[in-house]
């Protein structure tokens, strides 16, 4: 048993780091976004903004031939992406920096793709594509999730939840909307299933909160952690039907 009081912080990382990834999504929910971008050859350049550890920067790597960057503000999970990229041999094309999407390290049109799965809605939706297409190249693509409305019914206890996570959520109409008007073509959106929270994110996260049940039993903020993560897991199961993480794709204009 750890007798020290870990921080907020510090149980979010350790419950996320072991983790493939940090949010819902899956292999087979890439391969249907990257279908939307053949041929894919044409991605010599690409950066996934917010990564984590970069699971998902792996499995595009074994579809996409390009030099692939992935950048996230948790200096730990880009820590472990690069070791990950490493044991596959992908070094020369895959890596991890540490760095803010609102403030992007790279040059001015020089991507052919930004991807990034459930971390624009951290910066804003908007935000994020207005700053990120100065980034993409002319005829470049943009692919992210971020949390949404499925229904017209929105539940105050979810817009509460999203609220307090510095998030907000819209309508996928709307969304489309704001992508049209930040320089963006309209290519496809389409919803996450359920299991990618519940399978892919929730089940194996709750399997390390368990494990941080008792490594720190003295310690009320895991028992906090531990209470607000099984919350998030209520209300996902209780209104899922009226939000989920939603694919945008889109060209820069
Ligand atoms: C929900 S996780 C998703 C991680 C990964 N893309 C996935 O789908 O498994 C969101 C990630 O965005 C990162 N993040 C949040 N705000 C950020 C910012 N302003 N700049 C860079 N990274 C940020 C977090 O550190 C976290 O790794």
């Amino acid at each position: 048993m750890n007798t020290e009081e870990p921080s907020f912080l510090d149980l979010l990382v350790e419950a996320h780091i072991g983790l493939d990834r940090q949010g819902p999504g899956s292999p087979e929910m890439i391969e249907r976004a990257l279908d939307f971008l053949k041929p894919w050859d044409q991605f010599e350049r690409i950066a996934d903004l917010g990564c984590g550890s970069g699971g998902q920067t792996l499995i595009l790597a074994e579809h996409l031939r390009g030099r692939i960057t992935g950048l996230d503000m948790f200096p730990n999970f880009v820590e472990v992406l690069n070791q990950r990229a490493k044991a596959r041999n992908l070094s020369n094309r895959v890596s991890g920096i540490v760095g803010q999407m609102e403030d992007l390290p790279f040059d001015k049109h020089s991507l052919d793709l930004i991807w990034s799965e459930g971390a624009i809605d951290n910066i804003g939706f908007e935000t994020g594509l207005v700053h990120w297409h100065n980034y993409l190249k002319e005829g470049g693509y943009i692919a992210v999730t971020c949390p949404s409305w499925l229904t017209r019914t929105h539940p105050a206890a979810v817009e509460q939840f999203w609220t307090g996570a510095g998030s907000k959520l819209d309508t996928i109409d709307n969304n489309i909307a704001i992508l049209q008007n930040s320089g963006y073509q309209f290519i496809a959106s389409f919803a996450l299933p359920e299991t990618c929270w519940t399978d892919d994110y929730f089940a194996p996260r709750d399997n390390d909160i368990q494990r941080m049940l008792t490594k720190y039993a003295n310690s009320n903020t895991m028992k906090e952690y531990a209470e607000q993560n099984q919350h998030e897991v209520e209300l996902y199961m209780q209104y899922k039907q009226h939000y989920g993480y939603v694919f945008y794709i889109g060209r820069a204009i």
